[in-house]
């Protein structure tokens, strides 16, 4: 990953990407580079395709670009100020443009511009457009704003649906984007954990409708999509009405999106403990489409600090949720998120956090030293962790998780399982595949096309997973 790379994280975190989509019938080119989540990854995607309706094509040359947009992530400090950093370097390649009679217009979207929105061109004056991610809609409009010269800032929360507004993803854009695909369901989030932005950057809880998410499911499919990875800060807390009249949960939903011809697998992150219904738990049992691959993060272990962090929930309620979910799905792995150095945290409690970690053993594992973010309760609570021990505690955590992550995937050797053939690989003659449990797995190219579905066996599990056709 990227981010803080040397915290090692992800999670919600994904590594930095741009966007290159392929209509080159223009001369006007955008530049977007993503930090933080999948969220944001999908925003980037819909935001390229608003602006490929202005005539804007996609570039991975920033010296080339007429607008720079940086999609932002204000989840942690060092995520947030990276964002300063990029754009002091940005403000030297406008110039030179600029000598050369070249345009460059320069936004910041994403966390960072909501939290921040008008300091932001006061910091950086190269900036000339601040759009945050409810706005995402109105990004022609502001765009046309900001290349007359206004220096626009665009953070109200619309009362209108981005959803509904933003252009429908176009089948020639979305064909050559892969086989595998994000879908947002639901946005935002009520559940104010005291250490976390979100509630503040991407505002309250919001689920999209039922009929929109199903026609962009097969939207996708139609255009050769095979796995489907549902998104929401809060995904498991997503709601809404059914054709039926009736009140569905995200369990129902994936029954409905496991029925569209072309989807194979279905995967959704990041949910929250308390969100965990019977139904959504029935449907891990139920579909051999839903993915036995779950993201649940706990973030401590300790009943004192899961109850500072506003968690309402106690580790043992974890401990048996995850049972339960073991129960329905055998085969289950499990992924998390962790916060050491939390105010008050004392060596017990990080010891209940180990402890946790070996008690449900994770496939994957995100750790992060906690960072006081402003205007979040946490940040003005008494006894701040020492970044030394912060230090520490990551160090023994992370040994901890890796250990696990190893063991894991050491574990794979000889095992049969379904591949999703979705790329080519770095060698040339092979190619990548993606196992049930998120792992990429090497295969020959005579193994399966890109999209294909094949049973295969491991035939070696070191740092990469190596398999043959079974
Ligand atoms: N400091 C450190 N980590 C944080 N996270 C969220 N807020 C903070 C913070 N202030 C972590 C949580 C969350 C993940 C996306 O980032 O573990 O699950
Ligand atoms: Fe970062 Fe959270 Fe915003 Fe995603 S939603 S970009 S993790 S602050």
């Amino acid at each position: 990953m990227d981010l803080e790379q040397i915290e090692k994280t992800h999670s919600a975190e994904q590594p930095e990407a741009t966007f290159a989509p392929s209509l080159a019938t223009t001369s006007k080119k955008v530049f977007v580079k993503t930090y933080g989540c999948q969220m944001n990854v999908y925003d980037s995607q819909r935001m390229t395709d608003a602006l490929a309706a202005d005539g804007y094509a996609g570039t991975e040359s920033i010296e080339d670009a007429d607008l720079v947009l940086l999609n932002t992530c204000h989840i942690r400090e060092k995520a947030a100020e990276k964002v300063y950093s990029e754009l002091g370097r940005m403000r030297g390649l406008k110039a030179e443009r600029a000598a050369r009679g070249q345009e460059m217009v320069i936004g910041v979207a994403g966390c960072v511009a909501q939290a921040e929105g008008r300091e932001i061109l006061r910091r950086e004056k190269a900036v000339d457009l601040v759009i945050g991610p409810q706005t995402y809609h109105r990004l022609p409009d502001a765009l046309r704003r900001a290349r007359g010269g206004e220096k626009v800032v665009e953070t109200e929360y619309a009362i209108e649906d981005k959803f509904e507004h933003l252009p429908k993803p176009r089948r020639a854009e979305i064909i050559g984007r892969g086989v595998t695909a994000f879908l947002t369901v639901q946005e935002g989030c009520d559940k104010f954990c005291t250490f976390c932005v979100v509630p503040y950057t991407r505002g309250s809880e919001v689920s999209r409708p039922v009929a929109q998410i199903v026609a962009e499911a097969e939207k996708l499919a139609d255009a050769g999509v095979r796995e489907l990875t549902l998104l929401g800060q809060n995904v498991n807390a997503w709601h809404g009405e059914g054709p039926d009249g009736g009140e569905w949960g995200l369990g129902r939903l994936l029954y409905r999106l496991a029925e569209i011809p072309g989807i194979a697998r279905l995967r959704y992150t990041t949910s929250h403990p308390r969100d965990m219904d019977d139904e959504l738990i029935e449907a891990h049992r139920d579909l051999p489409a839903l993915m036995p691959y779950l993201h649940l993060p706990v973030q401590a272990g300790s009943d004192r600090i899961l109850k500072a962090m506003n968690r309402r929930h106690k580790a043992a309620d974890y401990v048996r949720l995850i049972e339960r979910i073991r129960a329905a799905r055998p085969d289950m792995a499990m992924s998390g998120d962790f916060i050491v150095g939390f105010p008050g945290e004392s060596d017990a409690d990080f010891e209940a956090t180990m402890q946790i970690v070996r008690d449900v053993g994770y496939a994957q594992a995100y750790s992060f030293k906690y960072s006081p973010r402003p205007g979040t309760p946490g940040a003005d609570m008494k006894d701040h962790v020492a970044e030394a021990v912060k230090d520490e505690r990551l160090q023994r955590l992370q040994a901890l998780l890796n250990e696990q992550m190893r063991d894991f995937n050491a574990g794979m050797a000889g095992r049969t399982m379904d591949l999703l053939i979705e790329k080519p690989g770095r060698d040339q003659g092979q190619r990548v595949g993606r196992s049930p449990w998120l792992q990429p797995v090497i295969v020959d190219e005579t193994a399966g096309e890109i999209g294909d579905i094949i049973n295969v066996r491991i035939t070696r599990a070191g740092h990469s997973l190596f398999a043959e056709p079974v």
